[in-house]
């Protein structure tokens, strides 16, 4: 029986322990550079057995939020080197999120001004975080989106293996894709924002057939041991839905199986709310899910996240009904969480005001236990 505190395994990934920190936008990132303020905070959380980074776009036209680092700039290659530095200095591993948003964006974050793309034009609905003039904060009503010309999308395939490439000049352990919360690998899979008619959409195949195409140009470019998807089959976030879920991803991780992939990290329920939440007549089966992927060959890691607590981690990983589980929130206030884990100790409170932008305060000011002398 395994612990939540034992080492494991991702494809090429090794984790000295199975609590994983899950990706978290925090916006503390001017001009899209990772800075040193960055670099203390990931430093910090280094004892997770993996830290999977914030969602970091791979190109400007796939940002949507502001001040998030990106790995489309050289200095901000630059700048990961510094993290990856200091949390591997710290015996710790690191994966970057790697992110195209979609629709789910602004005119003022755009190439020129221009409209956010998207699988068809239907917009997002919901605000997105922009700049004043002023260099201050807002947030926005998300921008218009333009449906994207098949002739278009395999340059965006191809920015996601750029980005891969990238992450491994950084210094990073792997790449974890943003397949989850509505971005853009998430609308091409659900029909509420994909009504294209040609080969990337109607049927689940070809609504699939974006993420599959990415998964294969990035696990050609960095190998597939060092890549992991995060999908959520069922959330409601940033306005998407789909009417049968389970047969989308199930299909999704059937196709996943044989490609040998590092892990497969499934948000369960709508991210931040409600685990038992779901879309479609019936609820959603993770099992299911997982049984089908390992059925295809699927030899990832399972890593599953949303609401988990210290204890339900152990149910979940004692019982086998996954390899790992990811903590935003926890993560987010207790650098040392794996310790307080360890000892049962108390755990400091989640600062919501100060998650999205701003410096130190509720980033890199959470307390740790005190050693034991
Ligand atoms: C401040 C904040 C930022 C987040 N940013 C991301 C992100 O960049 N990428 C992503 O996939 N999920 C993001 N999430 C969702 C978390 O990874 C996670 O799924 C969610 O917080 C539920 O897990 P928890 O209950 O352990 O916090 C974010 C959540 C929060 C609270």
């Amino acid at each position: 029986m395994a612990s939540i505190f034992d080492p494991t395994k991702f494809g090429d990934i090794e984790l000295s322990n199975r609590i994983v920190m899950a990706p978290l936008t925090r916006n503390r990132s001017p001009k899209a550079i990772p800075n040193n303020l960055n670099v203390t905070y990931y430093e910090q959380r280094a004892t997770a057995g993996l830290i999977i980074t914030e969602g970091t776009p791979v190109t400007q036209q796939g940002q949507g939020y502001a001040d998030v680092p990106g790995l489309y700039l050289p200095q901000a290659i630059e700048g990961w080197k510094k993290v990856t530095e200091a949390v591997h200095r710290k015996g710790g591993k690191i994966v970057t999120q790697i992110w195209h948003v979609g629709r789910v964006s602004h005119v003022s974050l755009q190439p020129n001004g221009a409209a956010p793309v998207a699988p068809s034009a239907i917009p997002a609905g919901g605000k997105t975080y922009i700049l004043n003039p002023d260099g201050s904060g807002a947030f926005a009503d998300t921008s218009h989106p333009r449906a994207l010309e098949t002739s278009e999308i395999a340059g965006i395939v191809n920015d996601f293996a750029k980005g891969a490439r990238a992450a491994i000049d950084a210094g990073f352990d792997g790449v974890e894709l943003h397949g989850a919360n509505g971005y853009l690998i998430d609308q091409f899979l659900k029909l509420g924002a994909n009504q294209r008619t040609d080969e990337y959409g109607g049927s689940i195949e070809n609504r699939a057939r974006f993420v599959l195409e990415v998964v294969d140009a990035v696990t050609k470019e960095i190998g597939a041991g060092r890549v992991g998807i995060r999908l959520s089959p069922v959330t409601p976030a940033n306005g998407v839905s789909d009417p049968n879920p389970q047969a989308v991803f199930n299909y999704v991780v059937e196709q996943l199986g044989p490609r040998g992939l590092s892990f497969i990290h499934v948000v369960e329920g709508a991210t931040g709310g409600d685990r038992a939440f779901f879309q479609g007549d019936k609820p959603f089966d993770y099992q299911e899910l997982k049984s089908v992927y390992r059925k295809a060959g699927g030899t990832g890691g399972w890593l599953v996240n949303n609401g988990y607590d210290r204890e339900s981690a152990i149910e979940a990983v004692e019982s086998g009904y996954a390899d790992a589980v990811a903590f935003g929130k926890l993560f987010l206030a207790n650098p040392d969480l794996v310790q307080r884990f360890r000892d049962n100790a108390p755990l400091n409170e989640a600062d919501k005001s100060t998650f999205y932008g701003g410096g130190a305060k509720g980033y890199t000011d959470y307390p740790v236990l005190e050693a034991v002398a």
